[in-house]
């Protein structure tokens, strides 16, 4: 059902029945909670995508959700626009200085030749593993003895093409990131006007991404990993699906491997094969 009067969509409005029926949706397939406080958010983050479709009204556009036992590719635009993708280089730069002063030089003296591997977890735009590839690199200026490599996963299709660029403006770069490994990792852009740095290939090709749903029964990672960043998404879930989560994460963690979580979030009281190392570092037992 295709209108084209743009009028329509303008004043459309999510009722509370719809964003029952959505949010208990959304949380099923995703683990975010949605309590009623997010509909006004839902409603203006899905109204972008009725005007993409020239689709009038909530009803039509839940319709062409979830008609057909499920229109897969539109429930991915859906996902997409629900998710909070806040992120930043250096962020919580504790955990960098962290990684940098204990976990690899911890590796460098252990190794037997493997590749160090790091896992960011809900990566969003790319921030965090181009983060991480820029402080081991640094690592390895200094201790070339090893290799690495970054998996970046994230729920949200959207922002991984993003993160794959590695295409960010100016202001998110200069403020967040000391100049020299602007100078060493960033690429200007040759139009000035834009004001936009891309990571350099060297670095590009150290860090690769994937979609991945915590929800998902099996996360099909054969690598087992040194380092996981969890950060900033534990938040969005109920803790029933944190512990399940993190359950599921460890699974890919070698034994005496780091897991970073946010600041403001708490493995207290999960059954999780990890010990508190600092505030928000675990070491897999
Ligand atoms: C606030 S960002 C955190 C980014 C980064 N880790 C940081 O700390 O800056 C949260 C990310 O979690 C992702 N996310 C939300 N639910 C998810 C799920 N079920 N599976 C995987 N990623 C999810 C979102 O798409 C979003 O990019």
């Amino acid at each position: 059902m295709v209108f084209n009067d743009i009028r329509d969509i303008y004043s459309a409005e999510l009722s509370n029945e719809q964003f029952a029926r959505l949010g208990a949706f959304i949380n099923r397939e995703t683990g975010i909670k949605m309590p009623p406080d997010k509909k006004i958010m839902v409603q203006a983050r899905l109204k972008k995508r009725l005007k993409e479709l020239s689709i009038p009204s909530f009803e039509a556009y839940l319709a062409y959700v979830f008609g057909n036992n499920g229109n897969h590719s539109e429930i991915i635009h859906v996902f997409d626009a629900i998710s909070t993708n806040k992120t930043d280089f250096f962020r919580e730069p504790i955990h960098f200085s962290f990684l940098k002063d204990h976990v690899l030089p911890e590796f460098k003296e252990k190794r037997k030749g493997s590749i160090f591997k790091v896992w960011s977890a809900a990566c969003s735009s790319g921030e965090e593993p181009y983060t991480l590839a820029m402080c081991v690199n640094e690592f390895l200026g200094v201790n070339p003895s090893f290799d690495y490599s970054i998996f970046g996963t994230d729920i949200s299709t959207l922002i991984l093409k993003m993160a794959t660029n590695g295409v960010f403006t100016e202001e998110r770069v200069k403020p967040a990131v000391p100049a020299y490994l602007v100078q060493k990792y960033f690429m200007k852009n040759r139009d000035a006007i834009k004001r936009t740095f891309r990571i350099v290939p060297e670095l590009r090709a150290k860090v690769t991404f994937n979609r991945l749903n915590f929800m998902d029964e099996s996360y099909h990672i054969s690598s087992k990993f040194d380092v996981v960043f969890c950060r900033n998404v534990l938040i969005y879930f109920d803790r029933n699906i944190q512990e399940a989560v993190l359950q599921k994460i460890c699974r890919n963690l070698k034994p005496g491997g780091y897991l970073f979580h946010g600041h403001s979030e708490s493995l207290l009281g999960m059954d999780l094969p990890l010990k508190n190392v600092q505030p928000t570092i675990f070491q897999r037992i």
